[in-house]
C-alpha cells in the first residue's frame, strides 16, 4: 500500500497547465489523506461560520461545526463578536445546543455550569472544595473570528506568527481574501441583499470532486445543465484565478433561453466566486446564493445553499424568489448524480488521474496546487 507521503508527492505542483494533471484517484478515496485534510485545511483555514445577521445583538448566538469540532459564536455583552469551541471544561458535554439563538449566559445542559457571554466560567454548582481549581482559567477555549461581508469566518488553529515555512492559511481573514477580492466583491452591493433560505443536499462524493465540478470553467454546463446553458454565453466564459480564490464569469444572454431558467436568471452576467478552500458566492445581477461544502465523509460531501435576495418579505416576490431556487434545485440534482458517478469511477482500478482542458480547468489547477502545498505542510507538522 503506498504511504501517505507517496500518494501526496504522486501529483507535480510544478507542471504548467498544460502539462498539468489533475490530482491522483487515491487523493479522493484514501481516508488517511481525508483526516489529514480535516486537520491541515479546514482545522487552519478560515472556514464560514455564520451569518453576520444571525449575530447583530449581544447575546445572540450560532452554534456550527468546522472540522468536526463542535464551535459557537457569540455576541458580547460589550458588543463584541467572538467565537469559542462550544465544548464544555467540566465533561466536554456541548454548550449550546440549539443552531441558533439568544442567550444571558452560556449554559451547559449537562451539570448546569455557566459562561459569561465573553466565555468565562461564572457558576460551577457543587464545586466547592475542589483543590487546585482556577475559575479564570477555565473558561471557554475561545476560537479566532473574522467578519467579511455578509459573513462571520472562524478559524479554529492557533494562528502561528512565526515567519518563515508557516503556512498562507496562518493569514489574517483580509490578508487571505487579498485586496483584489474585498475590492471586487465590495462593488456587488451586498448590502441590498437578504437572506431567505437555506437548503442542504448530500452529495455521495469526495468534497474535492464537488469543488472541482463547480471550478472547471463550465465545461460541463452545456452537457449536464441544457437549462443552465441556455442563458450562459458558453463562449465567453472566463476564468481568473486570485491567489486563494477564482472567479467565473459569463455573460447572461436572454435569447434562446429556457423559459423557466431565463425567468430568474436575468441580467448581464454570472459571477462564480470560489474561496479556497470550500466557500463559493454565486452572484446574478440582484440575487446570490452561497455554497459551503462540508467534507462529511471521505466519500460524503454536505454542500449547503444559503439563498439571498433584494426583497424578502413581500408574498408575491417571495413566491419569485422560491421559483430561482427551484431553478437552482434542478441544477444541484444534475450534480449530485455526475458527482457520485464520478466517486464510482475514482475507485476504479483502471484510472489513475487525468489532464486538465487549458481553456476551461485553470481553476481547478489552482486549487489543487494549493491544497497540495497545504497537505506537505501538514505532513511535516
Ligand atoms: S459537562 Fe458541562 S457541566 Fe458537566
Ligand atoms: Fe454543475
Amino acid at each position: 500500500m503506498e504511504s501517505l507521503q507517496q500518494i501526496i508527492e504522486s501529483y507535480d505542483p510544478g507542471a504548467p497547465l498544460e502539462n498539468a494533471w489533475a490530482i491522483p484517484a487515491p487523493w479522493y478515496t484514501d481516508s488517511r489523506l481525508y483526516d489529514l485534510e480535516l486537520k491541515t485545511v479546514f482545522g487552519h483555514s478560515w472556514q464560514f461560520a455564520a451569518r453576520s445577521a444571525q449575530l447583530l445583538e449581544s447575546g445572540r448566538y450560532v452554534s456550527t461545526e468546522i472540522a468536526g469540532e463542535p464551535i459557537v459564536l457569540v455576541r458580547g455583552s460589550d458588543q463584541k463578536l467572538r467565537g469559542f469551541f462550544n465544548v464544555c471544561r467540566h465533561h466536554a458535554a456541548t454548550v449550546m445546543t440549539e443552531a441558533e439563538g439568544h442567550a444571558n449566559q452560556l449554559r451547559c445542559p449537562y451539570h448546569g455550569w455557566t459562561y459569561s457571554l465573553e466565555g468565562e466560567l461564572k457558576g460551577t454548582p457543587d464545586f466547592a472544595g475542589v483543590c487546585n481549581f482556577e475559575r479564570e482559567s477555565n473558561g471557554l477555549a475561545p476560537v479566532a473570528v473574522a467578519t467579511w461581508e455578509k459573513w462571520a469566518f472562524a478559524r479554529i488553529a492557533q494562528m502561528e506568527t512565526s515567519g518563515s515555512g508557516s503556512s498562507p492559511l496562518d493569514l489574517s481573514l483580509p490578508d487571505f481574501l487579498g485586496p483584489t477580492l474585498v475590492k471586487q466583491v465590495q462593488t456587488l452591493g451586498l448590502a441590498a441583499l437578504h437572506w431567505m433560505e437555506r437548503r442542504h443536499y448530500i452529495f455521495d462524493c469526495n468534497w474535492k470532486v464537488f469543488v472541482d465540478n463547480y471550478l472547471d470553467g463550465g465545461y460541463h454546463v452545456p452537457y449536464l445543465h441544457k437549462g443552465l446553458n441556455s442563458v450562459l454565453d458558453y463562449s465567453k466564459y472566463m476564468i481568473e484565478n486570485g491567489e486563494h480564490f477564482c472567479l467565473q464569469w459569463s455573460p447572461l444572454v436572454s435569447q434562446g433561453a429556457e423559459a423557466e431558467t431565463g425567468a430568474v436568471r436575468k441580467g448581464e452576467r454570472a459571477l462564480y466566486y470560489w474561496l479556497y478552500p470550500n466557500f463559493m458566492i454565486n452572484y446574478y445581477d440582484g440575487l446570490m446564493d452561497t455554497n459551503l461544502v462540508v467534507p462529511r465523509g471521505v466519500d460524503r460531501t454536505e454542500v449547503i445553499f444559503d439563498f439571498y435576495f433584494p426583497d424578502v418579505t413581500d408574498a408575491a416576490e417571495r413566491t419569485r424568489n422560491r421559483a430561482s431556487i427551484e431553478v437552482g434545485q434542478r441544477i444541484q440534482e444534475e450534480d449530485v448524480a455526475i458527482c457520485k458517478s464520478v466517486q464510482r469511477g475514482l475507485c476504479s482500478s483502471s484510472y489513475k488521474a487525468g489532464r486538465l482542458s487549458v481553456r476551461r480547468e485553470g481553476g481547478e489547477h489552482l486549487f489543487h496546487r494549493l491544497l497540495h502545498a497545504d497537505l506537505v505542510r501538514g505532513l511535516a507538522q
